[in-house]
């Protein structure tokens, strides 16, 4: 069945290793899944002084959102945790009180750093958070993945060492859509 999955980046540079990975990363999937990549870098600060005014870079991501039958959210970590960034979004995307577009929501978190511990932190802060928005978290495996040489191709694919088990957790991942997003 043909979805359509959002990928939120939560990294803003244009060298974003974690966007060259999430463009590396949905090239494994099957041709009937579309990926919409969704700008996070011109949200305002998070205020709840405008929740009844939201901007319309907001209303634009938060319809992004919704329209998805899943979300990918690829991380970085930035001192042990997830990007300002990102979690402004999150907190755009979760008001006004009782239009939260993450409850209910399909989804999984990944991410990749140079670090020995990659992600691990930030995923685990990311997952705490999502999950009291009641966004239905893909619990496994997890994908703590180190960027090293190599893991993205100069040809902007997954590099062989990694291929069999991302190609693993890809799979697992649109199947955990499937599964859930008609119960959602
Ligand atoms: C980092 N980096 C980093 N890496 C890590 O594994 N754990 C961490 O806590 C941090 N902290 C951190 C803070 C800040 C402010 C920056 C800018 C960087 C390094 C980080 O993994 C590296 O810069 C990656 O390139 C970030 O991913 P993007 O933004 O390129 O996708």
């Amino acid at each position: 069945m043909s979805k359509t999955i959002a990928v939120i980046v939560g990294s803003l540079s244009v060298k974003s290793i974690n966007r060259r990975f999430a463009q590396a990363l949905i090239k494994l999937a099957p041709a009937d899944v579309a990926f919409e990549f969704v700008e996070i870098g011109d949200l305002p600060l998070y205020n709840y002084d405008d929740d009844a005014n939201q901007a319309a870079s907001v209303k634009r991501v938060k319809a992004q959102i919704q329209a998805a039958d899943g979300v990918l959210v690829v991380t970085p970590e930035y001192n042990r945790s997830i990007p300002a960034a990102l979690k402004n979004v999150i907190d755009h995307a979760s008001r006004p009180y009782g239009d939260n577009t993450w409850n209910n929501k399909v989804g999984a978190i990944i991410g990749t750093s140079p670090g020995g511990v990659a992600t691990a932190l930030a995923q685990n802060h990311l997952r705490a958070i999502l999950s009291a928005q009641g966004t239905i978290l893909m619990q496994g495996p997890d994908a703590f993945v180190q960027f090293t040489e190599g893991l993205v191709t100069e040809q902007g694919t997954i590099g062989e060492k990694s291929h069999a088990y991302l190609q693993g957790w890809l799979n697992k991942f649109l199947a955990w859509v499937e599964t859930n997003a008609a119960k959602a």
